[in-house]
């Protein structure tokens, strides 16, 4: 299969685990879980569920279906998008080419629709996974600490600070970008790796080190998209970052230095890949697309 067909039908996959996954629009209240749906089912380029479902494939047929898992890190991924766009936070109008939830429902309702679905993630790992006790604690354990204060939280946090103060320095934003991004980007293959169940501990370390430098990359060429793309391709608003003072790669070292970043950190990624087992060949080509992706 070449690498678009490949893509193509995980996000199809991913995108019929989240639809199954979710409570109906119906169940009551239901302006409540059709806010969870409004914003899971917007679209997006779903890379956190494509990470974890290609990183279970590794090694041929996953010991276990990694479907529930990969809606669970699309819904604390969607949750997170849902209060990054508050008012209180980075205020944004606009979300995968849609309003942002807060937008098109009610402040409150965009707020609790986050805390559901942050919720129900684990839900679904506890109650999915559970004729494997240890997989299923295993699975929470790695997502409830790339989502919590000491991961994307606290990313989240350092980014308002920083925002609100003198700016970040180079440390401090790199503080930034591995946590608010790089821990559920980390975490996707991580869970993936375990729904796979054929890879050694060497061998999680490597997926967990190729999740870092990819989640680098990523949040690098979020930046540098927000001031170069327009607001239609990205399907959110651009020049955002600029006008909310926000210290990203962009506004730290320039575009050109920016771009140097995030090729030397899609570099490392690929030689982390290199170093794993099994068919690689998926990974490589989706890393390197998330360098020239164009949203
Ligand atoms: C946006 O993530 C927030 C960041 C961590 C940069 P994505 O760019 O993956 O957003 P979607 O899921 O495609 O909408
Ligand atoms: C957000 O970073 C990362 C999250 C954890 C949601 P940004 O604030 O840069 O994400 P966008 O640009 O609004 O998608
Ligand atoms: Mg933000
Ligand atoms: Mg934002
Ligand atoms: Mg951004």
């Amino acid at each position: 299969m070449d690498f678009p067909t490949q893509f193509n039908t995980y996000v199809t996959r991913a995108e019929q685990g989240i639809d199954t996954c979710l409570p109906a629009a119906s169940t009551r209240p239901g302006r409540l879980h059709e806010a969870m749906r409004y914003s899971m089912q917007a679209g997006g380029k779903r890379l956190r569920p494509v990470l974890l479902l290609a990183a279970a494939d590794l090694r041929g047929n996953p010991l276990h279906d990694p479907l529930p898992a990969a809606a669970a890190v699309e819904c604390v991924h969607t949750y997170s998008l849902i209060h990054d766009d508050l008012p209180c936070m980075d205020n944004d109008d606009m979300r995968r080419g849609r309003p942002t939830a807060h937008r098109q429902y009610d402040e409150a309702t965009a707020l609790l629709a986050g805390d559901a679905l942050l919720t129900h993630a684990f839900l679904l790992l506890s109650t999915r996974y559970s004729s494997d006790s240890e997989l299923s604690r295993e699975l929470v354990r790695e997502l409830a600490s790339a989502a919590g204060s000491e991961q994307l939280i606290g990313g989240q946090m350092e980014d308002l600070l920083a925002g609100k103060n003198a700016g970040a320095t180079g440390a401090q934003l790199e503080y930034i970008h591995l946590n608010k991004t790089a821990a559920m980007i980390r975490a996707s293959l991580v869970m993936g790796g375990l729904c796979g169940g054929f890879l050694d501990g060497g061998e999680m370390g490597t997926l967990r080190g190729l999740g870092r430098e990819l989640g680098l990359a990523f949040q690098i060429v979020d930046d540098i998209l927000d001031s170069t793309a327009d607001s239609a391709t990205l399907g959110k608003t651009a020049g955002k970052d600029a006008r909310n003072g926000k210290t990203t790669y962009v506004s730290l070292y320039g575009l050109d230095e920016a771009r140097v970043h995030a090729a030397r950190h899609t570099q490392a990624a690929l030689d982390a890949l290199a170093k794993l087992p099994g068919d690689t060949t998926f990974l490589r080509e989706l890393t390197s697309m998330m360098l020239d992706r164009k949203k």
